[in-house]
């Protein structure tokens, strides 16, 4: 028998019969047509038909260190020999344990407990239950609710999709998890929307969004609420970074109202923005981290909460237990590839990389500016959105039909074709999204700003 990837027909077949695709509308590949990747070489991705692609999303804000670095498959196959599986339940094995410490080293503050999950949204979900549990144990039950920002999207499972504030992804569950409270963004492009209030500045916008934060824990009762999940910059809605002071403001909210502040670091974290943690792009420091997606660059999954000293502190003695766990949560090959990855960002300064290319990366893509449907280019390190508008001077959006011909219908296979992989998106405004492997440079960055530009012109001529 013919083993499918051997066999170009064959796994078309395999995958248009067999395989139920994330997030995805199987009637747009009812034509039998898949997009089928099968390898991986630096920042670029290759086809089951053997085309080159620019791999503009890092695979899904995952592959840091770029495709096919045999160091990182190669930690994997040793730890896979010497010890391919124990969990952490009440024991520990070598490669998590120095995986955590490693970790403990470099987050901000005091974060130095970590617990182990296989992904992001594990790590949120444990996020809120270690958030509920700590109040019941230091003499605050009421407090359970959490806040985050519209449009933010913080995972699927349960817990993590009630925090999300996209209500297109949650309809079709409800109900969720009570008790999840949602506050405005920090979309300065729609400032004037937002507030109500034209021609606000950055600092005044920061203020008056972590503000917002303040507003909605005095109205659902400061007893009541436990935690606020932000990103450190976020994606959902196209790369919105903090406006100046947001984050010092909010931390001031949350120690006024004994709230934590959970900075959910799922992509921001691990080099992204240029730093190890997200927040220490924009100075400040959370009591807990959720992490995932680039700490071991994909070659195996691995998530992570982070919490602090003080959130640790009821656990240390007498019965109490954290009531949760997952199988696979810090599972030996992925922390020993994540060692191996953290070793690779050191050796090739893939921060200071970032660091230095950042203003590349950003004048490149303001470039694109000059064309009619781009309305704003913004993001920070290496993740950006590009927001496409009907009209620049007005911001006019498209409606839901014009969304679905231009996103849906061209754009984000006319991208593809073009020889670039990244994902046009409309969970808010439309925006491209950008977030190249971190190895990344300007002879990248000048391809992606080609390709863009062409695609957009055409779909400019097309409305
Ligand atoms: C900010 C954020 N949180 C949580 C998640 C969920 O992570 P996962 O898909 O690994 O469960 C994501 C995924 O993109 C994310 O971007």
């Amino acid at each position: 028998m013919t083993r499918p990837e051997t066999d170009t027909a064959a796994v078309q077949q395999a995958a248009q019969d067999n395989l139920w695709l994330h997030f995805t509308r199987h009637s747009s590949h009812a034509d039998g047509q898949v997009p089928t990747i099968v390898r991986g070489d630096g920042a670029y991705i290759y086809d089951i038909h053997g085309k080159r692609y620019l791999d503009g999303l890092s695979g899904l804000f995952v592959v840091q260190m770029g495709h096919g670095r045999t160091e990182l498959a190669e930690a994997a196959a040793k730890q896979a020999q010497e010890l391919a599986f124990f969990p952490l339940w009440s024991f520990a094995h070598p490669k998590a344990a120095e995986l955590a410490q490693r970790l403990a080293a470099v987050t901000p503050g005091d974060l130095n407990r970590v617990f182990f999950t296989t992904g992001g949204g594990e790590a949120v979900e444990t996020a809120w239950k270690l958030a509920k549990q700590y109040f019941k144990l230091v003499g605050k039950p009421l407090k359970h609710k959490v806040i985050s920002r519209a449009i933010a999207y913080h995972g699927t499972p349960q817990g993590a999709l009630s925090i999300t504030g996209i209500p297109a992804f949650k309809q079709a569950f409800e109900p969720l998890v009570p008790g999840s409270v949602r506050v405005p963004n920090t979309n300065h492009y729609r400032a004037d929307e937002i507030t109500g209030v034209p021609g606000m500045t950055p600092e005044q916008f920061g203020r008056w969004a972590a503000d917002q934060v303040g507003k909605a824990i005095v109205m659902e009762g400061p007893d009541t609420v436990a935690a606020v999940f932000v990103e450190p910059v976020q994606n959902a809605g196209g790369c919105f970074p903090p406006p100046p002071g947001y984050f010092q403001r909010l931390r001031e909210i949350c120690d006024e109202h004994d709230v934590l502040l959970v900075s959910d670091e799922v992509i921001c974290a691990f080099g992204r923005l240029g730093t190890m943690f997200g927040g220490q792009k924009f100075d400040y420091v959370p009591d807990m981290i959720t992490c995932a997606k680039g700490l071991t660059s994909g070659y195996s999954p691995i998530g992570a909460m982070i919490a602090s000293e003080r959130l640790f502190e009821p656990f240390k003695s007498g019965t109490t237990m954290f009531a949760h766990g997952y199988t696979f949560g810090g599972h030996p090959v992925s922390a020993a590839v994540a060692l191996a990855n953290l070793d690779l960002f050191e050796r090739e300064d893939i921060l200071g990389h970032v660091q230095r290319n950042e203003p590349v990366f950003r004048a490149t893509l303001d470039r694109l500016r000059d064309l009619p449907i781009v309305g704003d280019v913004r993001g920070s390190g290496y993740f950006y959105g590009i927001e496409l508008v009907k009209d620049k001077d007005t911001k006019q959006t498209f409606n839901e039909a014009e969304s679905e011909r231009l996103l849906r219908g061209f754009l984000s296979n006319a991208l593809y074709d073009a020889g670039l992989y990244c994902r046009a998106d409309d969970r808010g405004d439309p925006v491209v999204q950008l977030a190249p492997p971190l190895i990344c440079g300007p002879k990248e960055f000048d391809e992606i700003e080609s390709i863009l530009r062409s695609v957009l012109t055409e779909a400019w001529n097309r409305l």
